[in-house]
């Protein structure tokens, strides 16, 4: 008699065919010819291109690839509407929001087919995945625009903001970009991607049923040249884009310097570890959702397989064993599980790299099950044998292919996941709770699912670490991304200069008080420059106060090593690091009738005292944060929680104002420290004697060394080396130079970290406004999800 196994191996799954009728219908009814979506009207379809179906190649319809001007138009449109859009308020917002959530789930199977139909992934996943996520989206920000008024009280919308997304989930990502843009009171140009327009368009129709007001949101398709015209757009406030990194970096230098907010959300690479200690079989099917989902073309996929040592055969038979049940085939099948690709490139693309491995001597294992005909196909892959640095274990694939490798301890594991220039998101796979979140803050990673895979919700951030982009999408913190403080608005046009006062004659002529070697700060020790040139700073009166050191590219490079090799600073207790923001403090306040004797000699300032009272007070400030920036307990619907953690960003640059130059040194370098990062300060270039002064209020305050590295000198060239430094996380650059903090954010596209630049204008660095609060805890955090479910 056959076992139940056996009986179940012969038994298999009849197609069960979706229908397309409605979809097609619809296309029909457009006459498979779309203009744009601009004020809520249709534009003549006029330059036209194909958007065809990946399972077999056929033409869905002709899609109109929009010009200059027809982004100038969509623009304008939305600059006019959104006054109009803001004064609807919250709760107004909110119940359009409302309508889109209740439309899209009417409407469900047509944008399932539709965009199964337009994008060749599975009408499982469609319907199960995509249409839900996409309506929970709206629900959700429904909320944030009614509650907008209590929780963002102290902000305002952005203003016009241009979106622009790729092919792999065109309609969730539209409801990731679209609905917190709306709720915030945003008016939208949005950008489809060329393979995948028509659920966008789909959605323009909903809108105007929705009651969306003429403007307010306007939809342009074509290809990279519309997402440059929307990119370069002066009447753009606010780009956010996701998309390969490439594209990403070209966004980053296009808006340097423009003052446009970006968000970025980009490649990776992600790691899907596995512990001895794992269930392994449910370890299998959360592998099945990492890599296979959509044919393995999602940014997060886990495409890099570390699996223990002690386990790793056994896990990859079983691997193998699963890839053999898994069904390609069409699409609109629903039982199957892998559909096509979104176009022959991505095909041609894939086959490439996998055939790079396999001539570098890498083994590539595929099931053997058939191809399906036409259309653009690739069946699930596995791939052993390669080195960690080669080109499969470190690009992004954005296709079915999974590269497996082992490891031997927890630290090796964690050694690995990191060795890529990406940080998007992790799976951890252990029984041992203790392991699980002793690993989970190690990884670089914007999200850790702990075992499970792919799992989202409008509830919980979504973005990357290092080359993975930044900015958030989802949450709270994904509200702030299309929002401005209204501080911000305050800030004057340039930096205020501190009004005279009288400076002693005792301490001008005093050669002890003011001739002491100023060298630079470097692991907590006095370092000469390598230089070895000094400046002369002079005082406000026209006469010599000191030389000081001139650091250069070299400097700044030993401080970035210093500050690396201090990284116990960023584990150090939250309670450790505000007992030695405090003891800064009074510290400090011992001298602080030296200090404010230094401010005056330098700037002439009359309130030299009251800047140092001030900056004993923002120590405070930044001491009392350091434990209370505490992250959250999301409740996704699952059966487990989300935990977001405010992590420290890494190593910060910080080119610190030149008006006020203890106080403004310390309102930017105390929040960094607060939160765990690790700093490279350049004090102000004018006026830098009173960070100098600090190396022994430091030295006496329990700050380890590396923690903050002072280097003096040039401003730009210092910030020039930071922004270029692959080791930099970030740069701040508040000194009011507009040309410098351009050259900031040109930079450091490469590396893509993080920035926040002042611009040309100033600060007052007194008013706790504009120099404290929540922007500030943002700049010098990063938000890690930690995804954990439970009883599973
Ligand atoms: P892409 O980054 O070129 O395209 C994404 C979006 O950006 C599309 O709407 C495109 O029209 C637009 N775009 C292209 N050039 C632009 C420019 N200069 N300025 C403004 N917008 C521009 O991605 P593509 O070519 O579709 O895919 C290539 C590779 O990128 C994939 O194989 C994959 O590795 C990666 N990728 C990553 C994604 C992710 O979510 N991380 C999504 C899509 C692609």
């Amino acid at each position: 008699m056959p076992t139940i196994k056996e009986i179940l191996q012969t038994m298999d799954y009849g197609p069960a065919p979706e229908s397309t009728k409605e979809a097609q219908a619809w296309l029909d009814q457009h006459g498979r010819r779309f203009g744009l979506f601009i004020d809520n009207a249709w534009t003549e379809a006029s330059e036209t291109f194909g958007s065809f179906n990946p399972a077999d190649g056929s033409e869905l319809a002709q899609v109109t690839q929009a010009t200059a001007d027809d982004v100038e138009r969509a623009v304008a449109a939305a600059r006019r509407a959104q006054p109009g859009w803001v004064a609807m308020g919250g709760h107004g917002r909110a119940k359009v929001l409302y309508s889109l959530a209740r439309l899209l789930q009417k409407h469900s199977r047509l944008f399932a087919v539709l965009e199964t139909l337009d994008n060749g992934k599975t009408i499982r996943e469609t319907r199960d995945a995509d249409l839900p996520l996409a309506a929970r989206h709206f629900y959700h920000h429904a909320g944030w625009a009614q509650l907008q008024s209590e929780e963002f009280a102290d902000y305002r919308a952005v203003g016009v903001v241009g979106q622009i997304v790729p092919w792999n989930f065109p309609l969730l990502m539209l409801a990731w970009k679209i609905a917190p843009a709306l709720a915030a009171g945003n008016t939208i140009v949005f950008k489809p991607a060329e393979f995948t327009s028509l659920t966008a368009l789909l959605f323009a129709e909903i809108c105007v049923q929705a009651g969306v007001p003429a403007g307010v949101v306007n939809i342009v398709t074509g290809d990279g040249r519309v997402g440059e015209a929307i990119v370069n757009h002066p009447g753009i406030d606010k780009l956010a884009f996701t998309g390969s990194t490439e594209v990403g970096r070209i966004i980053r230098k296009a808006t340097a310097g423009t003052g446009k907010k970006l968000s970025l959300e980009l490649g990776g690479k992600s790691p899907f570890i596995v512990f001895e200690d794992a269930d392994l079989d449910a370890a299998v099917e959360g592998l099945v959702d990492s890599i296979w989902f959509n044919q393995g073309q999602v940014c997060c996929a886990g495409s890099r397989l570390l699996v223990q040592e002690s386990v790793y055969p056994r896990f990859i038979e079983k691997v193998k064993a699963r890839m053999h049940n898994l069904r390609v085939g069409s699409p609109l099948d629903k039982s199957n599980d892998i559909g096509a690709l979104v176009d022959p490139v991505q095909q041609q693309r894939i086959t490439g790299l996998v055939d790079a491995a396999r001539a570098e001597g890498c083994e590539v294992w595929q099931p053997a099950c058939e191809m399906p005909v036409g259309g653009s196909w690739f069946l699930p892959t596995l791939i052993t044998g390669a080195s960690t640095s080669a080109a499969v274990a470190q690009t992004e694939i954005f296709g079915p292919v999974l590269v497996a490798m082992s490891f031997r301890t927890p630290g090796e594991a964690v050694q690995l996941a990191n060795n890529t220039v990406y940080g998007l998101a992790a799976c951890v796979w252990t029984e041992s709770i203790s392991l699980a979140l002793d690993v989970a803050p190690a990884i670089k990673a914007g999200v850790v699912w702990i075992n499970t895979a792919n799992q989202f919700d409008a509830a919980c951030g979504f973005g990357g670490y290092k080359e993975s982009g930044f900015g958030r999408e989802g949450g709270k913190e994904g509200m702030y991304e299309y929002l401005t403080p209204l501080a911000e608005d305050r800030r004057p046009a340039v930096p205020l200069i501190a009004e005279k006062g009288k400076v002693k004659a005792s301490e001008e002529g005093n050669p002890f008080a003011v001739d002491r070697t100023a060298k630079l700060y470097i692991g907590g020790k006095q370092a000469r420059p390598d230089g070895a040139y000094s400046r002369a700073i002079m005082g406000a009166n026209g006469s010599f106060l000191a030389d000081i050191g001139e650091g250069n590219r070299k400097d700044i490079r030993n401080a970035v090593e210093a500050a690396h090799k201090a990284a116990g600073w960023s584990k150090a207790t939250a309670h450790n690091r505000a007992q030695v923001l405090y003891y800064i403090a009074e510290n400090l306040a011992v001298r602080a009738d030296e200090f404010a004797a230094r401010i005056a000699q330098q700037t002439g300032s009359k309130n030299a005292a009251a800047e140092v009272q001030a900056s004993i007070e923002r120590l405070f400030y930044w001491a009392a944060w350091a434990d209370k920036y505490d992250g959250l307990a999301h409740q996704p619907p699952m059966h487990g929680i989300t935990v977001a953690l405010n992590e420290p960003v890494g190593v910060i640059g910080i080119i610190c104002p030149n008006e006020n130059p203890l106080l403004g040194f310390i309102s930017l370098v105390a929040p960094a420290l607060a939160l765990g990062n690790r700093v490279i300060a350049v004090p102000s270039e004018a006026h830098p004697l009173s960070a100098l002064d600090l190396y022994q209020v430091l030295d006496t305050s329990d700050l380890p060394g590396g923690a903050l590295n002072i280097v003096t000198g040039s401003a730009d060239e210092l910030a020039r080396t930071l922004a270029s430094h692959f080791d930099v996380d970030a740069v701040w650059r508040h000194d009011g130079s507009a040309e410098g903090c351009a050259e900031v954010e040109r930079l450091s596209s490469e590396s893509l970290k993080r920035t926040w630049t002042g611009g040309a204008k100033g600060r007052d660095w007194f008013d706790a406004k504009q120099a404290c609060g929540k922007t500030v805890l943002q700049h010098a955090s990063q938000v890690k999800n930690v995804w954990i479910p439970y009883g599973v």
